[in-house]
């Protein structure tokens, strides 16, 4: 087949996922052109064993200017985001004049703390209602691609970057040569790459096969990202499991021989190994799960229907459109999602077309039943949603596997 976008080596498709809408098109309910579609195949690479997308969506229809996620909707990722922010003030940015980049900095969450510390910083997002939210709290931010050309403006402009963070970014992007070069441009001699993206130990794992979507081209491991920065001149030198978005990996590369590497690299790249995490069987299986899944939810929401319950989603998620139209789940099923994000609200899930709305103010009109489809955010959500519970509603749940509680 041929076309690992990081070797060129064969990709052979281990799960079919079907015809699916862009995650994060929500559409207006007036309009009736055509939905841009795609194939939404994943594959692993013969070669470097790279988990990635079969077929690339140009990304112009993804991150452009009405993008909507904020990530600011989640109180335990701005807590997140906080933590990151000061302790790469205290280990990283120790210099005189210290300068950082984010790349995909959205609305600014992460910057804004080492803005109001006075760190000489700079975001870079497509988005372009994004990076005016965060230029509104005191974030310098520029409506960009981050590439190599891009990179090489930055450089020119503002100098050397001391560190380049990319949380939940560096996965959406399939050209990463031109990202890696634009990082051999921008970064100081000794200077580190941060970033976190899904783990596809934890995707397995869970069975979370909603965390594969357009936007996310790569699910990434610590055996694939070592791999990836040797072929450019960088090295892994560290890796730390996160409890965010449903278990992530954050990694930092280094250029060759500037930094000692932590044994947490060698032991979990020995982890996947002991695991077969790569492996074509691992990846057989994983895929008999996805389509073992769809059947019990379908069957499980289809009972609770029948029994006299309403059934509303929680949190249209950009991973809700591929559980919803790889489960061919709507309205008849599911008539509302509930969400927080004010761009989201009065228009159609992708695909599924189920109307995405405000939660309602009043309690009382809340459902029998929440299919929780942020279920990245449960712990925050529980502890939000505790009269819910108590009133007797109940969570029906897919991840880490079909439940009703
Ligand atoms: P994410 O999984 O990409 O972070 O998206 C989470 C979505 O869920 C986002 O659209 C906001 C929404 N959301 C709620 O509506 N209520 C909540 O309590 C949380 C945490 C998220
Ligand atoms: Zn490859």
């Amino acid at each position: 087949m041929g076309g690992c976008r990081i070797c060129g080596g064969d990709l052979s498709v281990f799960l079919d996922l079907g015809r699916q809408r862009l995650s994060d098109v929500f559409r207006d309910p007036a309009d009736d052109s055509p939905e841009f579609w795609y194939h939404l195949q994943v594959a692993v690479c013969a070669a470097c064993r790279m988990v990635q997308l079969r077929d690339e969506v140009p990304r112009e229809r993804m991150f452009h200017g009405d993008y909507p996620f904020r990530t600011s909707t989640s109180q335990r990722m701005i807590d997140h985001f906080t933590r990151t922010a000061t302790r790469f003030h205290e280990q990283e940015l120790t210099g005189t004049d210290p300068f950082v980049v984010e790349i995909g900095c959205n609305d600014g969450t992460m910057l804004a703390t080492l803005a109001a510390r006075g760190v000489r910083h700079l975001g870079v997002d497509p988005a372009t209602s994004a990076v005016a939210d965060a230029r509104r709290r005191g974030v310098n931010a520029v409506a960009d691609y981050f590439e190599q050309a891009s990179a090489e403006r930055i450089r020119k402009q503002h100098g050397a970057a001391d560190l380049v963070y990319a949380a939940n970014t560096i996965c959406h992007i399939p050209y990463l040569d031109s990202i890696l070069a634009g990082l051999d441009v921008l970064l100081r001699e000794d200077g580190v790459f941060v970033f976190e993206d899904p783990y596809l130990g934890d995707v397995v794992d869970l069975g979370s096969f909603d965390q594969i979507y357009d936007e996310h081209f790569y699910l990434f491991s610590a055996t694939t990202v070592a791999d990836l920065a040797a072929r450019f001149g960088f090295a892994l030198v560290d890796v730390e499991r996160l409890p965010v978005h449903g278990g992530e990996v954050r990694y930092t590369l280094a250029r060759r021989g500037t930094r000692p590497t932590s044994p947490a690299v060698a032991a979990l790249i020995a982890e996947e190994a002991r695991r077969d995490l790569h492996a074509d069987q691992t990846l057989a299986n994983f895929a008999e799960e996805v389509a073992r899944r769809r059947t019990q939810l379908v069957a499980t929401l289809t009972a609770l229907r029948a029994e006299g319950n309403t059934i509303a989603g929680y949190g249209a998620t950009a991973k809700s459109a591929t559980v919803l139209n790889y489960c061919g789940i709507g309205p008849e099923l599911v008539p509302v999602i509930y969400d927080t994000t004010p761009g989201k609200q009065g228009l159609l899930a992708p695909g599924s077309h189920i109307p995405v709305r405000a939660f309602p103010a009043d309690p009382a009109d809340y459902p029998d039943c929440f299919l929780l489809l942020a279920w990245n955010h449960a712990e925050e959500i529980m502890a939000k949603e505790t009269a819910f519970r108590a009133a007797g509603g109940r969570w029906v749940r897919y991840v880490p596997e079909v439940s009703v509680s």
